[in-house]
């Protein structure tokens, strides 16, 4: 007698464990990112008609700048692999004719792949999906939890692009009506219908209203997904053909978390002082430019950013060095003493943690958390690193996103129930070094004006 297959919760609570344990990954050689798979005229999405700006909003999050040697994009990405596509669904009100587009970042261009459904809504919904070959390939077993992440952080890093402007965001919704709406098979059927390119999956989407008009539907996906499948990908030497045990149960796994039904659409805000410019020129400071605290008064203003900025993500730490060491969350202290070096380890050993200025973590995602939420904490909490990375760029401050986390079960490590309280996520942060002491003193900056200053 054959035995059964373990249930799709007892499948996730195994491969959580693995991620979460010291095992150390198999990786493969480094794979080279691939042509862009959508053919098709290539259209201009600025000009007139652009209410919802997606242009702008993905010219700030997924366009690979110029003269960059094509590599990097405005958000931040795991090995900087950058596994996120976008899949753009127009209604009336966008600077394209109603349809269905594939985005490609090389080119800040959009393929069309189809018609739009008859009964549209006015807007733009943009469903975000990742290839998982060169993430499996550099991280092995680890990779599945930081595609979900990466995923977090580039619907952030798009919302802030369109925001303000209503730009609503899901990272709930159904894998398979995703798939529908994008007009793209489910990740298990993929290679038999387009054998030789890579396998897209759908984790989170967006949907950007046409300016100030109505508020959004409650189902955004629904016309779309019951339109025919769209255009096809053009195959492409060296996609995935070859499945290694990982690659097949990444997809397994990430597929098998969007099974339930239903979306809940969050609003996003943009923190005060993130400007275009913000956005666009972000990066992750070198672990050596790490190490200054941050000013108390910045780091509590980051650390409330990370915090408010997903209903339905983990809860936020920091822990800071200093003449009083703790592990502070926005009510107050958590713990007393240093937490930086026990989470250097955590974080695969990266040793540079231990004296970074301060680091924010995402905490949660129970060791027995049930799929749908083992989806929400990463996609959430790599939203609210994203969210909080910049506006601690926009406050002179320098971060680094942490994304491996091992033995990382912060609620033991605080005396609670082993298995309850796990890391997920880290932003490391830190001030810009003070001035020299040798240096010349620059004379004090007059006040700010203010509107109301005091007479002498
Ligand atoms: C989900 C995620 C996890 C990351 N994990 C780490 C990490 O553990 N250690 C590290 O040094 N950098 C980490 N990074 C930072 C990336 O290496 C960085 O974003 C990438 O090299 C691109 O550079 P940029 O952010 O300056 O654009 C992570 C980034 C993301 C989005």
């Amino acid at each position: 007698m054959t035995e059964a297959p373990p249930a799709t919760s007892e499948l996730l609570r195994r491969a959580l464990a693995d991620v979460r344990s010291s095992r150390v990954p198999r990786t493969a050689p480094y794979v080279p990112e691939r042509a862009f798979p959508w053919g098709g005229p290539a259209l201009c999405l600025a000009g007139a008609g652009g209410a919802a700006d997606l242009a702008r909003a993905l010219r700030r999050s997924l366009a690979v700048p110029p003269g960059t040697g094509g590599r990097l994009r405005p958000v931040a990405s795991a090995g900087a692999l950058h596994p996120v596509r976008a899949h753009l669904l127009l209604g009336p009100g966008c600077s394209l004719p109603p349809g269905r587009y594939a985005y490609d970042p090389h080119t800040h261009r959009a393929h069309p792949r189809g018609r739009a459904p008859a009964d549209v809504p006015p807007g733009a919904v943009v469903v975000l999906t990742v290839t998982l070959s060169r993430t499996v390939a550099h991280y092995g077993h680890r990779a599945w939890p930081l595609l979900l992440l990466d995923a977090g952080h580039a619907a952030a890093a798009l919302a802030l692009g369109a925001a303000p402007g209503g730009v609503r965001v899901s990272l709930d919704a159904e894998g398979a009506e995703l798939s529908a709406a994008a007009g793209l098979p489910r990740a298990g059927e993929w290679t038999a219908r387009w054998p030789g390119t890579d396998v897209e999956l759908p984790l989170a989407a967006l949907w950007l209203p046409p300016g100030r008009g109505p508020a959004p539907p409650t189902a955004p996906l629904a016309a779309w997904a019951t339109l025919p499948r769209a255009s096809d990908p053009v195959p492409q030497p060296g996609a995935e053909t070859a499945w290694t045990r990982e690659l097949d149960a990444a997809r397994h796994l990430l597929e098998s978390m969007t099974a339930d039904p239903g979306s809940t659409w969050h609003p996003a805000r943009r923190p005060a002082h993130v400007t275009d410019e913000i956005l666009r020129t972000r990066r992750s400071a070198t672990p050596s430019d790490l190490t200054h605290p941050p000013a108390p008064d910045l780091l509590a203003r980051v650390l409330a950013t990370a915090g408010a900025a997903r209903p339905d993500g983990p809860v936020w730490a920091a822990a800071v060095g200093g003449d009083t060491p703790g592990l502070r969350t926005t009510a107050g202290t958590l713990a007393a003493g240093d937490a930086r070096p026990t989470l250097a380890r955590w974080a695969a050993g990266q040793q540079w943690i231990g004296t970074a200025g301060a680091v924010l973590v995402a905490h949660g995602c129970p060791a027995d958390a049930p799929p749908a939420l083992i989806r929400s904490s990463h996609l959430a909490a790599g939203y609210a690193a994203g969210v909080a990375h910049v506006h601690a760029t926009a406050l002179g401050l320098r971060a680094r996103p942490i994304g491996s986390w091992q033995q990382a079960d912060l609620g033991a490590a605080l005396g609670d129930t082993p298995g309850h309280d796990w890391i997920v996520h880290g932003l490391a942060l830190a001030g810009p070094p003070p001035p020299a002491s040798s240096a010349p003193q620059a004379p004090p900056a007059p006040p700010a004006p203010s509107g109301k200053e005091e007479r002498p």
